[in-house]
């Protein structure tokens, strides 16, 4: 297992290097991330570089036996490169011209950019393709971060060569799709076409959409031309970039990246005012485990507080030690933070570390110290995976498409609206995949959850309509087989791309408003109360399991169950509270025939990893108090042999390697 962080020497004088490596090695550290925002030392002027310092960097670090991930440093443009090409500085949505003097401000359409970038990507590739330390190439630096899109002439430009490409060259099937009759908004020529720049109403959905679609084209493509550079020069070296799933972040679509990269990896930070974090972790985690197919790597956690909410929580004892195996144990088979040495100066100096402000007379220094030591002794984890029984559908143009303005409720967001779904399975310890909706082999489930789909194609809903035919079983969640991959409303009812499976019919619409709520009734705990959404369904072969109890809708179906085919489709039609949600899942993981992973007490997050020789149970305590699970084998943390039951310490973690 990697053990490290991003490690910034350049911001310290070389006396402290010795130092670094001494304490690199007392806390297990085998592979660092160099170079990720050095542009402006390798490269001083145009065309000059100097790698004396990146030479004597990778020199110390191999004579320390630690390996280095190398970054291509294009995240961070120096001033140089602006001052002669302002052009290549980002326009925003208002028409402003960003200026540099943080980082990532660049435009990702901007050909000086690229010229540069690839030109100290080939430079670095060149000069340390052979060198031993390097074991990775780390490709920029969260790409979408800081500038998912820029909306200067440019990228118009860019965005309608994207376009043509798309509508293959035809711009009256552009103007069907976009749906341009709307408020005159037809185009007569492409070069009619913006970025959807700041206007006085609503603009137009689909322009919205494809340009996000175009967004995240564009950074890829600066992302593979890169990785084609450090092929070239390397082509033993495998290439990541650190992905980044936030709540409030989604500028890419993954599942078009993922295949481009020769590893995946991820950065994760907890938000200071999510109460269970932890669930977050072990969400992104699970969809990094789906989007790499297998193990994946950890590429940024925090130690403790980040900078950059309003204000940052520092980590609960044995916080960040539960957070980075709960990595591990959903997929992660190497573990780095965010950064090595805390800064002195600069943006970041109030970012913790695992080297912090105070050295090593400190908790967090110890933590890191112990948290090496987990890793090595979990080392033959590496390479296992987890076989999940329920896969739970995500998909950015969905996600993209819901958060589009002017919709029926503008409260829906979509990685809560699954995350309300995962918890409850989370919580009973049912291993969940991610897939997408057009997932050719559903067959591998029982049962396949839609908790927000609201835009899908024909194609993939036909997908998820044979996954029920043939004996699946699928959930659907409200407001979702709206619209076609062109925005475009399907027709005769709602949920209409999902309304034979589903055996239902929606005539109309009504979300709740904020604080509104609305009780059910029917098979589901008593005083159940739901909002967000509800809508007027009727039953076209459905059967109601719930019904509203009160409000205009009151005894009308809510939830819904309907055979279709040898399967079963249900449809939960509003947003019940999280005892009814947990409970639903329940009926619906039961009888779709999924089983947890392993028996355990509540509040103990229960993962099962599964190598070709051995399976690796993960027990992992959230209440605080500890507790006792059956379990057979030998607890690796502590080198234990188990026999019948194993003991997670209060706030702990145990990994019990199974016998076979
Ligand atoms: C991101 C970046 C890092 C650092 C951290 C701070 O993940 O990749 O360079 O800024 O945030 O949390």
């Amino acid at each position: 297992m990697a053990y490290g962080g991003d490690y910034n020497p350049e911001q310290w004088p070389e006396e402290v290097w010795a130092e670094d490596m001494r304490l690199m090695r007392e806390a297990g550290v085998t592979m660092v991330s160099v170079g990720i925002f050095s542009w402006a030392l390798l490269e001083p002027s145009e065309g000059v570089f100097d790698f004396s310092r990146m030479d004597r960097i990778l020199d110390v670090l191999q004579e320390n036996g630690i390996a280095a991930d190398l970054a291509t440093p294009t995240a961070a443009p120096p001033a140089w490169f602006f001052r002669a090409y302002p052009e290549a500085l980002p326009v925003d949505r208002d028409g402003r011209r960003l200026s540099y003097g943080s980082r990532q401000t660049f435009c990702p359409s901007s050909p000086t950019y690229r010229r540069a970038s690839l030109r100290i990507a080939e430079a670095l590739a060149g000069r340390y393709a052979t060198h031993p330390a390097v074991v990775m190439w780390h490709v920029h630096n969260e790409y979408g971060c800081h500038n998912d899109a820029c909306y200067c002439d440019t990228s118009a430009a860019a965005f309608r060569t994207w376009l043509r490409a798309r509508y293959d060259d035809d711009l009256d099937a552009l103007n069907h799709a976009w749906g341009t009759t709307f408020w005159s908004q037809w185009y007569y020529t492409w070069d009619q076409i913006l970025p959807p720049r700041a206007t006085g109403a609503v603009p137009n959905p689909t322009h919205q959409l494809d340009w996000r679609r175009f967004c995240s084209d564009e950074l890829l493509s600066l992302c593979t031309a890169e990785r084609e550079v450090l092929r070239q020069a390397a082509p033993g070296i495998p290439a990541t970039t650190n992905f980044l799933v936030l709540r409030t972040i989604d500028a890419l679509d993954y599942w078009r990246w993922a295949p481009e990269l020769d590893l995946l990896s991820n950065d994760h930070y907890l938000m200071s005012d999510d109460p269970e974090a932890e669930i977050d972790i072990a969400l992104n985690g699970d969809l990094m485990r789906s989007l790499a197919g297998g193990s994946w790597f950890l590429m940024e956690h925090s130690t403790g507080a980040v900078n950059w909410q309003p204000v940052n929580r520092a980590k609960n004892p044995g916080e960040m030690r539960r957070n980075a195996l709960a990595h591990v144990a959903h997929g992660a088979d190497g573990i780095a933070f965010f950064q090595w040495r805390a800064a002195k100066a600069g943006a970041e100096q109030w970012h913790s570390a695992m080297l912090p402000h105070a050295g090593t007379d400190s908790q967090i220094w110890r933590d890191v110290v112990q948290l090496g030591t987990d890793l090595k002794a979990l080392a033959e984890v590496r390479g296992s995976t987890v076989a999940a029984q329920v896969a739970i559908v995500w998909d950015w143009d969905a996600r993209w498409a819901l958060e589009l303005p002017a919709q029926p409720s503008g409260e829906l967001r979509y990685q809560d609206l699954v995350r309300d779904w995962y918890t409850p399975l989370w919580r009973a310890g049912i291993a969940v995949d991610f897939i997408r909706p057009d997932d050719p082999e559903l067959d591998r489930y029982k049962l396949v959850l839609a908790p927000s789909l609201y835009l899908v194609t024909e194609a993939a809903a036909a997908n998820l309509t044979r996954f029920t035919e043939s004996g699946g079983t699928l959930a659907v969640g409200f407001h979702s087989g709206m619209v076609d991959e062109n925005c475009h409303v399907y027709l005769g009812g709602y949920p209409g791309a999902f309304r034979d499976v589903l055996g239902v019919m929606t005539d109309e619409l009504f979300p709740l408003l904020p604080e509104q709520t609305t009780g059910l009734t029917g098979d589901v705990p008593a005083a159940t109360t739901a909002d967000l959404w509800s809508e007027r369904i009727r039953l076209t072969g459905a059967q109601a399991v719930a019904s509203y109890a009160d409000g205009p809708l009151a005894g009308h179906p809510a939830v819904t169950r309907h055979h279709h085919g040898n399967g079963t489709a249900w449809y939960l039609a509003t947003h019940p509270d999280q005892d009814t949600l947990t409970a639903l899942l329940h009926r619906i993981h039961q009888e779709a025939g999924a089983t947890p992973e392993h028996e355990a007490p509540a509040g103990i997050e229960v993962v099962r990893r599964r190598g070709t020789e051995a399976d690796y149970l993960f027990l992992i305590d959230h209440t605080g108090k500890g507790a006792e699970a059956p379990a057979e084998g030998i607890e690796l943390l502590t080198g234990t042999p188990i026999t019948g039951t194993v003991t997670v310490p209060p706030g702990g973690v145990a990994v019990v390697r199974e016998p076979r």
